[in-house]
């Protein structure tokens, strides 16, 4: 079974009650449950959700993930990580399947900060600004490749 990870970093299990104005009403919840259903249409392919506010724990994930012989593609979210983690990045690095980086919003608009991510050089692909869009079109490039 192809595997296809979707991964959220730092405050993104508040979705919907965090800055909504921002990263719109809807809960991580939700999400997953779209992105279920978008992947049901594929036999053979199941997606494997996490969401990490503790950067070890990520960390330890994409151990896993580099070990795991099923994996086929990596959605990952960095949250405030993507601005401020070198050690992420060089987990990141590890990772031989696709990596698609998502950002619900257009973090190029925002505060200065926000406009270099340590995981962009990595990823295969970058969708920022379109909210859980972005993550649908992430999965919706993975599945065309598998
Ligand atoms: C974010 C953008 C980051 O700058 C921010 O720290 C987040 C969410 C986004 O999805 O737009 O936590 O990754």
């Amino acid at each position: 079974m192809a595997t296809i990870y979707i991964l959220n970093g730092p405050n993104l299990n508040m979705l919907g009650k965090r800055e909504p104005e921002i990263y719109g009403s809807k809960s991580l919840d939700h999400l997953r449950e779209a992105l279920d259903r978008q992947a049901a249409r594929h036999e053979n392919v199941a997606l494997k959700h996490h969401q990490f506010n503790h950067e070890g724990d990520m960390l330890e994930c994409l151990h896993g993930i580099v070990d795991d012989e099923d994996a086929a593609g990596v959605i990952i979210n960095p949250g405030a990580w993507s601005h401020t983690s070198i050690a992420l990045r060089d987990a990141l690095a590890m990772i031989k399947v696709p990596l698609m980086e998502v950002h619900l919003s257009n973090i190029y608009a925002r505060e200065e900060f926000r406009h270099h991510s340590y995981v962009s050089p990595l990823a295969e692909g970058v969708l920022s600004g379109m909210g859980m869009h972005g993550y649908h079109m992430a999965l919706g490039f993975l599945l065309a490749k598998i």
